[in-house]
């Protein structure tokens, strides 16, 4: 192993600690700085890490030590931060959505290749060994050639227990961005990129109402879609349809199945490192697990980091989240315009993860 990479975050809000865990037992990243607009929280945030510095923003940027720049800012914040991070030289590595918008995140990588700088997104979750396990499956040609999967998120919304949900009801927010990050990366990793799309949308409510913590009962505006469905056709000319909800109480179905024209799997929860893996083959009777064959097993967030220390594209890369966030925005723009629409970038699936342990 080299040199462990430094990192500084900027952004310690609801999501910070679990990165903090596991940059803690990552022998290949070091944590030397944190930042936020507000201090008093990012003191809080480290307060179990006392050689971690709280600095402000701009000086953790200025801070020569740190190489990469984590961003877990809110979406409308993650273009300004990574550009920042970008302009002082260094990689950066952000919470999804990648940019609120494809034209944000459009200019982060332009930056960025100017720069001779990374980008890197979350989500790792697919690094581990759920997905991953699935996608051996299929390389390996368990379930023959794809034809088709399934993915389905519906909740009833995460302003019940996060204390400042506002950003999930605003551009860069609703079910699709917060979630369809994970199912669409899981699926693109799984059965390549998509080229096209068709979709539908809907929004019951223009309010919502914070269900816990020091804001409780305070009503937020929704301004984006809530109910969010459609089909990706992937370039292999596989079908996937999808649906994210915040508008459902709750649902049995499994969260990603890929069918293939001699098996079908049921993939674990995309937001989860791990799960079983199940197959059942054309005429077989049930379904056996598979055995966990890749992956970063007892994986958590950020584990994406490790291939900071490494030279190259990074797996959970900016050229995936990009294609990502395109695929997300065509899926709003079709289900707006009733037609469906060409998804104009691409990506090749990020290299599988070979089955160890995150950290070594
Ligand atoms: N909360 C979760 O369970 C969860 C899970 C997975 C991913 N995420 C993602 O992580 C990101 C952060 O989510 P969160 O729940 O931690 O949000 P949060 O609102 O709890 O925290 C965000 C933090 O960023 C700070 N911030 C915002 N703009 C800033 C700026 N310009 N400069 C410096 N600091 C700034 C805020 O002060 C706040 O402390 C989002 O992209 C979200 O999608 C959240």
């Amino acid at each position: 192993m080299g040199q462990p990479v430094n990192v500084g975050i900027v952004g310690c809000g609801a999501i910070s600690a679990q990165y903090l865990r596991t940059i803690e037992r990552l022998p290949q990243v070091r944590l030397v700085a944190v930042a936020d607009l507000d201090l008093e929280r990012a003191r809080e945030a480290v307060l179990p890490y006392p050689e971690v510095e709280v600095l402000g923003v701009a000086e953790l940027m200025a801070d020569p030590r740190i190489g990469v720049v984590l961003n877990l800012t809110i979406p409308a914040a993650h273009a300004e931060i990574a550009l920042l991070a970008v302009a002082a030289g260094k990689d950066v590595y952000c919470e999804k959505p990648l940019a609120a918008t494809s034209e944000e995140a459009r200019r982060v990588l332009r930056a960025a290749e100017e720069a001779g700088v990374r980008v890197g997104c979350a989500p790792d979750t697919v690094l581990g060994t759920g997905t991953q396990t699935a996608r051996v499956a299929i390389d390996d040609g368990l379930i023959g050639r794809p034809v088709a999967a399934t993915a389905t998120m519906m909740t009833p919304g995460h302003e019940r227990w996060h204390p400042n949900p506002d950003f999930y009801y605003v551009p860069g927010g609703g079910p699709l961005l917060d979630m369809g990050p994970y199912y669409i990366t899981s699926l693109v990793t799984m059965l390549g990129p998509v080229a096209s799309v068709i979709g539908a949308a809907g929004r019951t409510r223009s309010k919502r109402t914070i269900g816990s913590g020091p804001r409780q009962g305070e009503e937020i505006p929704v301004t984006v879609d809530t109910h969010v469905t459609g089909v990706l056709v992937h370039a292999s000319g596989a079908l996937s349809t999808l649906v994210m909800s915040f508008d459902a109480a709750a649902t049995q179905a499994p969260r990603i199945e890929v069918h293939g024209e001699q098996g079908s799997l049921v993939v674990p929860d995309p937001n989860h490192f791990d799960g079983p893996v199940l197959l059942s083959g054309v005429g077989d009777e049930g379904w056996r697990t598979l055995p966990e064959s890749a992956g970063y097993a007892g994986a958590g967030r950020g584990v994406g980091l490790l291939d900071f220390a490494a030279t190259g594209e990074p797996r959970a890369g900016g050229t995936l989240a990009f294609h990502v966030l395109d695929i997300m925005e065509s899926l709003l723009a079709s289900a707006h315009s009733g037609r469906a629409v060409t998804v104009e970038s691409t990506c090749e699936r990020p290299r599988p993860v070979a089955l160890e342990t995150a950290g070594g």
